[in-house]
């Protein structure tokens, strides 16, 4: 026993001093539980008395010498430990940087919970549309002038294909697989092939609402949506509805808000007469309501659709619509404590 001690002996002051890898493999290798130390002692125990007197000092000698070994390679547990606390918990900590809701899903939101608590269901169609959906079914056959109204962008012709120019394709497709009484509300994107300016986009938002019942009348649709501008603008918003033209709604009307001239971009915004439309509605033609098999001489129903970015301009006080778009992360740093609440 005594020759294999020294031999262990000679190995160790024999290892160069070891990078901290090196450390760990010797460390396992000597003191680990099926280590050289380990089995070595695990032979003591059988020496005689005589034996362990003469070998129990060499042992000794060679459990110092893998001690120094492994402290001057700076492995130890310990020193490992109070290197990881060396931390300083005065300092101020890094904060993760937090997205914020775009201001346009903000206002889609607020729009939605609005028309939700008094029992509107969503209900979402395609961008891409047919002329059925888009055009005809709204009472706007081929060649109809009310066409030109909106631009379109066709993606092809005869077929037609094209991408939907409003929202109120969603009420036929929902109107053609649904029975009455129908209480709906569809938000999405529409495309008109418009100049781009500070009030207008090729693109932007609409909510599309949809009603219809037994003996709906216009004063039921009057009072949805003066009910609708006070939870969004306050009890004091002040409305007009103005007599206009859809082909799918007779009678037809704009509601614009006064949002007053206070300042610049009142003037802007409002164009310098201090209203803004923000909808277009009406009850349902009965063209319409035959277009999809629904009995017009039972039911009736009203219908509107409000741009979400004008409501956005003008509650956030944004008079360039382009700002919605460009994802400028300064602009939209401006809306990260609102949320959607
Ligand atoms: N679809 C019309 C538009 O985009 C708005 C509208 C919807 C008008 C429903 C009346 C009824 O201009």
């Amino acid at each position: 026993m005594e020759e294999k001690i020294n031999k262990y002996i000679n190995d160790i002051t024999n290892i160069s001093n070891s990078n901290e890898l090196d450390a760990e493999s010797i460390k396992e290798q000597y003191l680990g539980k099926k280590g050289i130390l380990s089995q070595l002692l695990s032979e003591f125990k059988s020496l005689t008395n005589e034996q362990k007197k003469k070998n129990g000092k060499l042992l000794n000698e060679f459990k110092i010498l893998v001690n120094d070994k492994l402290k001057n390679s700076g492995v130890t547990k310990k020193t490992n430990k109070k290197k990881s606390l060396n931390i300083d918990f005065s300092l101020p900590s890094t904060f993760e940087k937090t997205g914020s809701i775009h201001p346009l899903s903000i206002i889609k939101h607020k729009i939605i919970q609005i028309f939700e608590n008094v029992g509107f269901e969503i209900s979402s169609g395609p961008e891409i549309e047919d002329d059925w959906h888009n055009f005809s079914a709204l009472n706007m056959p081929q060649n109809h002038p009310a066409r030109d109204m909106q631009d379109t962008f066709f993606i092809n012709i005869n077929p037609d294909t094209l991408l939907r120019t409003h929202t109120s394709s969603v009420q036929i497709r929902y109107m053609e697989s649904n029975d009455p009484p129908m209480r709906i509300i569809s938000p999405g994107r529409v495309y008109r092939n418009e100049d781009i300016s500070a009030r207008a986009n090729c693109f932007f938002h609409q909510i599309e609402g949809l009603y219809i019942d037994e003996n709906v009348s216009f004063a039921d649709l009057k009072k949805i949506i003066v009910y609708f501008l006070q939870k969004l603008f306050g009890e004091k918003v002040k409305t007009r509805f103005r007599p206009s033209f859809f082909p799918f709604t007779e009678p037809s009307a704009e509601v614009d808000i006064y949002w007053g001239l206070n300042n610049e971009s009142d003037y802007r915004i409002t164009k310098g007469t201090g209203w803004l439309e923000i909808m277009g509605c009406g009850m349902i033609d009965p063209n319409v309501l035959d277009n999809v098999n629904i009995d017009s001489k039972k039911y009736s129903g009203y219908a509107f659709g409000l741009g979400i970015e004008r409501i956005a301009m003008l509650l956030f006080q944004i008079d360039d619509l382009r700002l919605f778009f460009e994802n400028d992360i300064r602009f939209l740093r401006q809306f990260r404590s609102l949320n959607l609440s």
